[in-house]
């Protein structure tokens, strides 16, 4: 396999063409964004410790039977995934309510979610990721009714297994974000799952352990990635 053009670079992972149209490079940058890109500063290590984190993760979803993007790493900062077209939606589970919805509705932070909540939202930053329903994703054309219904079933079941997965570690999966697209016609998981786009907390102190830290300025944002890789058993 030979790398080959950049295709597109996002604010925290570019794409390079590989001599085979159905696979690509993902390459993890030590970039850390939020508020849309609003912020964007330099974390060390981070590429490489989410690089690690996504493979270990997506190999875990994989052997439990949920389609995924991911091929191999490749080197520290690289994996090798499936050329997928993206679905321009984020699944978002939440078992625990905190951020967006806990500005949206008014509820606790902290206050335990049954039966978890499901919510989409369309990825588009210029418009600050908006909030959108099943309506609007086959309205506009985002994806089919059937393919909406898919990536709703698979964030589910990736919730039983990455809920356990942490709490075994004695960490609790406050909620997180999924992406898809589609390969050969089917919807796989893709994009990456790391603590840039998941809530991770300790569960006896309930200490952050994700991009909060970063989003709020609490410092030791890499420290923490990595204490939840070694708790889960990624090898760094
Ligand atoms: P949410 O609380 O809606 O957003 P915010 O981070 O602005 O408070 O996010 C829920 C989870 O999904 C959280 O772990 C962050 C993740 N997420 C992303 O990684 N990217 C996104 O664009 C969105 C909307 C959520």
């Amino acid at each position: 396999m030979e790398k080959r053009q950049e295709l597109y670079a996002g604010k925290a992972k570019s794409v390079f063409a590989t001599d085979d149209s159905d696979y690509v490079v993902l390459s993890f940058r030590d970039d850390t964004s939020a508020f849309d890109g609003e912020r964007i500063e330099q974390l060390n290590r981070k590429g490489e410790v989410n690089n690690k984190f996504n493979a270990f993760i997506m190999q875990y979803l994989s052997d439990a039977g949920i389609p995924t993007h991911f091929e191999k790493l490749l080197n520290a900062n690289e994996s090798l995934v499936k050329n997928m077209k993206m679905i321009p939606v984020e699944c978002v589970v939440r078992n625990v309510a905190s951020g967006s919805l806990v500005r949206r509705l008014g509820v606790e932070d902290g206050m335990e979610l049954t039966p978890p909540v499901f919510e989409f939202f369309l990825k588009n930053d210029a418009l600050h990721d908006p909030m959108v329903n099943e309506y609007h994703i086959e309205t506009f054309g985002w994806a089919k009714a059937e393919d909406v219904t898919k990536m709703k079933a698979l964030t589910f079941e990736v919730n039983a297994k990455l809920k356990k997965l942490f709490a075994d570690a004695g960490m609790i999966l406050v909620d997180y974000k999924l992406e898809f697209g589609l390969f050969k016609g089917e919807v796989i998981l893709g994009d990456e799952f790391s603590p840039d786009g998941c809530r991770l907390w300790d569960a006896q102190t309930r200490k952050k352990l994700d991009k909060d830290r970063f989003r709020q300025g609490l410092g030791g944002v890499i420290e923490a990635y990595e204490e939840v890789a070694q708790r889960i058993g990624v090898p760094l």
